[in-house]
């Protein structure tokens, strides 16, 4: 499955994704992607690994949907089939949600459906919660809501600050997306009822997946 890539920013989810379709077998293989920031350390690791890329800035177009438009543009000529967000910082026209529905995934450092939205880690540190994690899910027109593919729980230790905390997030998720993107692509998850079935490879998957903590 030909999959496209959004970023804004650093690009280690992209990175983590790239490492596992260039394993023999993996059902996906990524063929381009898309940074809205000309500046996104993202952008070097695709130049380094030979993947095509296209910078799309937000700030040259007058509205949502005529960016979202270029967006849709390039994916198509690269013939996409589903596309991965990986820290894209834009709020998606519902046209373009509406056209990759079901082939559209977004990765979010909680789980879901808690603590949606920006200033993740800090937001659970100061609730009291004990156990965050990651969230892998389908794209739909409200930000960080969809259907649910995988999620990883990662504990958040006394001392923790957003950082520290942060950085044991991302590890898990590097290791959730390319599970989830695996799942997805093989046609082993599918949505019914907005919620995501997983069958396949003689295994069920029905319940969150923990990542131990690195380390
Ligand atoms: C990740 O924490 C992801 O969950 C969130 O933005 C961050 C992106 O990091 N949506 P990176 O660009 O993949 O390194």
């Amino acid at each position: 499955m030909k999959v496209g890539v959004l970023i804004s920013g650093r690009g280690s989810n992209f990175e983590a994704l790239l490492k596992a379709t260039r394993e023999p077998g993996y059902p996906a293989e990524i063929v381009v992607v898309i940074s809205n920031r000309a500046d996104a350390d993202g952008l070097k690791i695709a130049h380094e690994a030979g993947i095509a890329t296209a910078v799309i800035s937000h700030k040259d177009y007058d509205s949502r949907e005529a960016f979202d438009a270029a967006m849709d543009a390039v994916l198509v000529k690269a013939g996409v089939e589903l596309v991965c967000n990986a820290g894209f910082m834009r709020i998606l026209s519902d046209g373009f949600v509406a056209k990759w529905r079901d082939r559209q995934l977004n990765i979010h450092p909680s789980l879901l459906p808690a603590f949606k939205g920006l200033h993740v880690h800090q937001r659970t540190i100061d609730s009291g919660v004990r156990i965050t994690g990651a969230t892998v899910h389908f794209v739909r027109a409200e930000m960080d809501e969809g259907p649910i593919v995988a999620q990883a729980a990662v504990a958040v230790l006394p001392d923790d600050t957003a950082q520290t905390l942060a950085d044991r997030v991302l590890a898990a998720e590097h290791v959730l997306y390319p599970l989830a993107l695996r799942l997805v692509a093989s046609g082993a998850a599918r949505v019914a009822d907005e919620r995501v079935i997983i069958q396949g490879e003689g295994d069920v998957v029905s319940g969150p997946l923990f990542v131990p903590l690195p380390g």
